[in-house]
């Protein structure tokens, strides 16, 4: 991987539920390349979605906090778990209804920052549709929406068609919008 220079300041939540698997691997080299943290939201204690909000001492909101006061672009990286997002990063989207709710200035924070998406899978493709929920969540709260790569894995490597993909997608996520 050829690394990319870049002034934004990126981040990658990482939903995977293995902290060194594949989507790991992945975010690892696009970490590598564009010097973007990974933030493994395994290891973050983050509860469902709670209409009483009892769980908002949990990591979330520290987490969010941080995320909106330092960074410009998140980048999602998410295994395909049944065809769909992991729960473990679905959760925290339900989370981001905190922020609409209880933690305004925040949810306002989060406006203007940029999304992004990175997937890792057994298949070669996604069923249609895959992105639906990245993209609208992102227009619903003023995310511009810069792009997706989708990945996988051969032999345990990333092969050279998914690396080619990746260069395309850093150089779509780190240009200046
Ligand atoms: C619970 C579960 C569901 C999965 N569902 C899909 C799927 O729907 N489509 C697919 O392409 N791969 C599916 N896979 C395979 C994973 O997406 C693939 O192995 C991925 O690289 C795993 O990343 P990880 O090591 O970060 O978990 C599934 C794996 C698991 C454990």
């Amino acid at each position: 991987m050829v690394s990319i220079k870049t002034q934004k300041k990126g981040i990658i939540l990482l939903g995977s539920a293995n902290s060194r698997g594949e989507t790991f691997q992945v975010a690892h080299h696009v970490s590598l390349a564009t010097g973007f943290p990974i933030i493994d939201l395994k290891t973050k204690s983050i509860g469902a979605f709670d209409y009483e909000f009892k769980n908002q001492g949990d990591d979330f909101l520290p987490l969010i906090k941080a995320i909106v006061a330092n960074y410009e672009l998140i980048v999602f990286a998410t295994p395909v778990y049944w065809y769909t997002m992991s729960g473990i990063l679905k959760t925290f989207f339900d989370r981001l209804s905190d922020c609409l709710m209880i933690e305004k200035a925040t949810g306002r924070k989060l406006r203007g920052m940029e999304m992004a998406v990175l997937s890792c899978g057994a298949d070669r493709e996604l069923k249609a549709g895959f992105h639906m929920p990245f993209r609208e969540t992102a227009n619903y709260l003023g995310m511009p929406y810069l792009g997706e790569v989708h990945t996988w894995l051969e032999k345990e490597k990333i092969p050279a068609s998914v690396e080619n993909n990746l260069q395309e997608f850093l150089k779509q996520i780190c240009s200046k919008t």
